[in-house]
C-alpha cells in the first residue's frame, strides 16, 4: 500500500502479493520435482532405494505441484487482480479471502508430507486422501464466495469476459472435485471410491479431462483475456468473439472425457461420442487463440522489445499447438497408436509448460511490479533469458517425447512373420534413453528460467523504486 496514503485504499492488493509470490516459489518447487523425476526416468539409481523417493510417489508430487500448488495460486492472484480492477470494487471479503490463502498452502503442505508417505486415493490428479479433499472443497466454496461476492458488488454495469472465464472455472471445478473425490473412508489415512468400475473410470476421466478443461484451460484464458490486451495496450481483437468462445468451449468440453478411455470396458458409444465432441473442440479453441493473437493487431513491433508479451504470445502459440494435437489423438486409431507412449506427455507438457506455465509467468511479470507499487520488474533482461530459457526447453521437452513417443508406440506394433513381437519392452525402454535425456537438459533450462523469476521478482519488491503513480494509492486506484 502506498506509505503516502491515509484512506483505505480501495483494492485489497495484499492477497494477490501473497498468491503471486507463492506461485513462483511453488513453480520452481514444482517443476524441479519434474526435473527429477525427469532423471529418474534415465538414472533409476536416484531412487536411492527408498520408498518416499521413488518414482512412482515423487510423479503425483509434481503433478500437484505444477497443476494445484503454482497453477492454483497463479490463477487465485490473477483472479482476485483482475476482478477487483474489472469491477471497480474492493474484493467481497478480506478475511474470507485470507482463509483462501491459508487454506490452499495448507492444502499444499499436506499434499507434499502424504505423498511421498504413499498416502493416495491412486485416481491421477486426485490423489489427495479424503481429510485433504474436504480441506480442498471448503477452500474452494470460501473462493467462490469472494469472487463471487465481488461481481455482485461491482460498480460497472458490465462483467468484463475474463471474469466469465474465471467464474466457468471457478464453478465447475467445485462441482468436478466434489462428485469425483466421493469416497467411503477406511480410516484418517485411506479410503475407497464410492463408484465401481467402468463408472469409476468414467468418472475419474470426467474430472481428470475437465480439470485440464477448467483448471488447466479456462482460467487461463480469463488470464489471457484481460493481461493480454493490457501488455499489448490494444483492446481484445473481438469482443463478440471471445463471448462465442466463452460459452461454446465450456459447453463441449464437458462432453470430451471418454477419450481417455479409448478402447477400455466403457460403451463403444461412450468412446464414439468423447471422440466426436474433441474434434469439435478444435473449434472454439482456435477461435479462443486467434482472438488472443490477433489482439496483438497493430502492436506486433512490441514483440521485438517486449519480452512479457512474447511469453503471451509464444504461450498461446503452444496453446493452439496442444489443441490440434488433442482432437487428432482423440480419434481412435491416432489413439491405439498414442496411448501409454511418451507422445501423450509431449502433449500434455506443450499444453501445460508452454501454454499455462508460460501464460502464468508472462501474467506475473505483468502484475507484480504493480501490485507491489513498482515502476516496472527489476530487470528486463532477465526477463528476456527467461523468456529464452523457457521457450528452448519446453521445445526440447516436447520435440523429444513426440520423437520417443511414436518409436516406441510403432515398436510395440512391429510383429515378425510368425507373429511374435519384434522387439521386447527393454529393448524399447533402451531407445528411449537419448530422448529422456534431451527431456531433461529441456526441464533444467526451464528450471534455470524460473530461478531467475525468482531472484528478479525478490529485487523487485525490495527495490526502492516505486511508480511515481504507485497503483497501490487510492488516487491512482480509482483511475485505474
Ligand atoms: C521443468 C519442467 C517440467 C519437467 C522437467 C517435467 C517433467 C515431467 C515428467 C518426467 C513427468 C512424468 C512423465 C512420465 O510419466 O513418463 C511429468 C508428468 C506430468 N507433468 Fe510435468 N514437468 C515439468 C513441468 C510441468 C508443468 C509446469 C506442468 C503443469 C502445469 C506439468 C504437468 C504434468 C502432468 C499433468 C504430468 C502427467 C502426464 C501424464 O500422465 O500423461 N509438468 N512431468
Ligand atoms: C481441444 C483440446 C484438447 C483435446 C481434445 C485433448 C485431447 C487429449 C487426448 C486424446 C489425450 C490422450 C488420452 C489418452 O490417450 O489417455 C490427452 C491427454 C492429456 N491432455 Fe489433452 N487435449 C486437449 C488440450 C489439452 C490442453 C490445453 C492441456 C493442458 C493444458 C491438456 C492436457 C492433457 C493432459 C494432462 C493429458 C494426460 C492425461 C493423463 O493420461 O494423465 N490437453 N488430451
Amino acid at each position: 500500500m502506498s506509505a503516502t496514503s491515509s484512506a483505505t485504499p480501495i483494492y485489497n492488493f495484499d492477497i494477490v502479493k501473497k498468491f503471486a509470490v507463492m506461485a513462483v516459489i511453488w513453480g520452481l518447487i514444482g517443476m524441479s520435482a519434474g526435473v527429477l523425476i525427469a532423471a529418474q526416468l534415465v538414472w533409476p539409481e536416484l531412487n536411492f532405494d527408498t520408498p518416499w523417493f521413488t518414482y512412482s510417489r515423487l510423479r503425483p508430487l509434481h503433478t500437484n505441484a505444477v497443476i494445484f500448488a503454482f497453477g492454483g495460486c497463479a490463477l487465485f492472484a490473477t483472479s482476485y487482480y483482475v476482478v477487483q480492477r474489472t469491477c471497480q470494487t474492493r474484493i467481497f471479503s478480506d478475511k474470507i479471502a485470507n482463509f483462501t490463502f491459508w487454506g490452499w498452502q495448507a492444502v499444499i503442505v499436506c499434499a507434499i508430507i502424504s505423498l511421498p508417505l504413499g498416502m493416495t486415493s491412486s485416481k491421477e490428479y486426485a490423489e489427495l486422501e479424503w481429510p485433504i479433499d474436504i480441506l480442498i472443497a471448503i477452500v474452494w466454496i470460501a473462493y467462490a464466495i469472494v469472487f463471487f461476492g465481488t461481481i455482485v458488488k461491482r460498480t460497472t454495469s458490465h462483467i468484463y469476459v475474463a471474469n466469465w472465464f474465471y467464474g466457468g472455472f471457478i464453478l465447475t471445478v467445485a462441482v468436478l472435485h466434489i462428485g469425483n473425490s466421493m469416497a467411503i473412508p477406511v480410516s484418517f489415512t485411506k479410503s475407497y471410491s464410492i463408484y465401481a468400475g467402468a463408472v469409476d473410470a468414467m468418472m475419474q476421466w470426467w474430472y481428470g479431462h475437465n480439470a485440464v478443461g477448467f483448471f488447466l484451460t479456462a482460467g487461463f484464458l480469463g488470464m489471457m483475456y484481460y493481461f493480454v490486451p493490457k501488455q499489448a495496450e490494444r483492446p481484445v481483437y473481438s469482443y463478440r468473439l471471445s463471448v462465442v468462445h466463452f460459452w461454446s468451449l465450456i459447453s463441449l468440453y464437458i462432453w470430451a472425457g471418454p477419450h481417455h478411455l479409448h478402447y477400455t470396458a466403457l460403451p463403444d458409444w461412450t468412446q464414439s461420442l468423447g471422440m466426436v465432441m474433441s474434434i469439435v473442440l478444435f473449434v472454439p479453441s482456435w477461435g479462443g487463440m486467434i482472438n488472443g493473437i490477433m489482439t496483438l493487431s497493430g502492436a506486433w513491433h512490441k514483440l521485438r522489445t517486449d519480452p512479457i508479451l512474447r511469453f503471451m504470445i509464444v504461450s498461446l502459440s503452444f496453446y493452439g499447438m496442444s489443441t490440434f494435437e488433442g482432437p487428432m489423438m482423440a480419434i481412435k486409431s491416432v489413439n491405439a497408436l498414442s496411448h501409454y507412449t511418451d507422445w501423450t506427455v509431449g502433449h500434455v507438457h506443450s499444453g501445460a509448460l508452454g501454454w499455462v506455465a508460460m501464460i502464468s509467468i508472462g501474467s506475473l511479470y505483468h502484475l507484480i511490479p504493480r501490485v507491489f507499487g513498482r515502476e516496472r520488474m527489476y530487470s528486463i533482461k532477465l526477463i528476456n533469458v527467461h523468456f529464452w530459457l523457457a521457450t528452448a526447453g519446453v521445445v526440447l521437452y516436447i520435440v523429444a517425447m513426440w520423437i520417443t513417443g511414436v518409436m516406441e508406440g510403432m515398436m510395440w506394433r512391429a510383429i515378425n512373420a510368425d507373429g511374435t513381437l519384434t522387439y521386447s519392452f527393454i529393448e524399447i525402454v533402451a531407445q528411449k534413453k537419448p530422448f529422456n535425456i534431451i527431456r531433461w537438459v529441456g526441464g533444467l533450462c526451464v528450471v534455470t528460467g524460473m530461478i531467475l523469476m525468482l531472484y528478479n521478482v525478490i529485487r523487485t519488491i525490495r527495490s526502492d523504486k516505486t511508480a511515481d503513480e504507485s497503483i497501490s494509492s487510492p488516487a491512482a486506484q480509482a483511475t485505474a
